[in-house]
């Protein structure tokens, strides 16, 4: 699975949406009734794990789930919890 990380946030630049092959990008828009966190989030239970959506993005915001920096490790749960309920 790949995670969105802090760089996308106020950015959202999209490019990865683009990309993805299977459309499991989704945006933490007001239809999703929830933008408090201002990125884009990746659905862990639709990523194929083709890492398309990773060289796209402009400012680095996507790694694979083992890949992601310490310090952002906490999106890797935010990018789950967004799909959950
Ligand atoms: Fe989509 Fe591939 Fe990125 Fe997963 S790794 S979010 S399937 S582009
Ligand atoms: Fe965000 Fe980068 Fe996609 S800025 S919307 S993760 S291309």
């Amino acid at each position: 699975t790949y995670v969105i990380t802090q760089p996308c946030i106020g950015v959202r630049d999209a490019s990865c949406v683009d990309v993805c092959p299977v459309d499991c990008i989704h945006p933490s828009s007001s239809e999703a009734g929830y933008d408090e966190h201002e990125q884009l989030y990746i659905n862990p239970d639709e990523c194929i794990d083709c890492g398309a959506c990773e060289p796209a993005c402009p400012v680095t915001a996507i790694f694979e789930e083992s890949a992601v920096p310490e310090e952002w490790k906490s999106y890797i749960k935010v990018n789950a919890d967004f799909f959950k309920g």
